[in-house]
């Protein structure tokens, strides 16, 4: 993502969305914060809203995740899974289609949390029931954030 988005606000996404089965878990550790304050957003589900949406295109339609050359993986935005109930795989940098007003769909269904990671501090982030992003970053070159899968 950081590669797309440089140092720009990032959208929201799902990390890894074109894995066939996603890490469910991330953490990310900040090693250094950096002098501007950069914030980590998380869009938290209200799912009674995500069980009454009708959006087809966010339930029903069949989307291709596809990472450069890489095969494409096919799947549902929101996808109700047995284990856990909703699951949601999001990634615009990967939708190798059209999808503008997605992430607006999405942020419609819950709220965003905004949490600004100091040096020392650990998030973890529940990658298949929230999507998150990270804000602007200034010109400070002295952030440095070890991210980790598991799950
Ligand atoms: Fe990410």
């Amino acid at each position: 993502m950081s590669a797309i988005y440089g140092l720009s606000q990032q959208p929201f996404h799902t990390d890894c969305a074109s894995w066939p089965r996603p890490p469910r878990m991330l953490s990310l550790h900040c090693i250094e914060g950096g002098f501007e304050e950069v914030s980590t957003d998380i869009l938290v589900f209200d799912w009674g809203a995500v069980e009454r949406a009708t959006a087809v295109n966010l339930k029903e339609v069949v989307w291709p995740f596809q990472c450069q050359s890489k095969r494409a993986v096919y799947g549902t935005i929101l996808q109700r899974l047995p284990e856990i109930g909703w699951r949601v795989r999001f990634d615009p940098t990967l939708l190798r289609v059209a999808c503008n007003g997605l992430e607006k769909e999405l942020c419609s269904l819950g709220r965003t949390d905004s949490i600004v990671l100091q040096s020392g501090h650990w998030l973890i982030i529940d990658n298949y029931r929230t999507l998150h992003r990270r804000s602007r970053v200034g010109e400070s070159k002295s952030r440095r954030v070890r991210r980790c899968y598991w799950g």
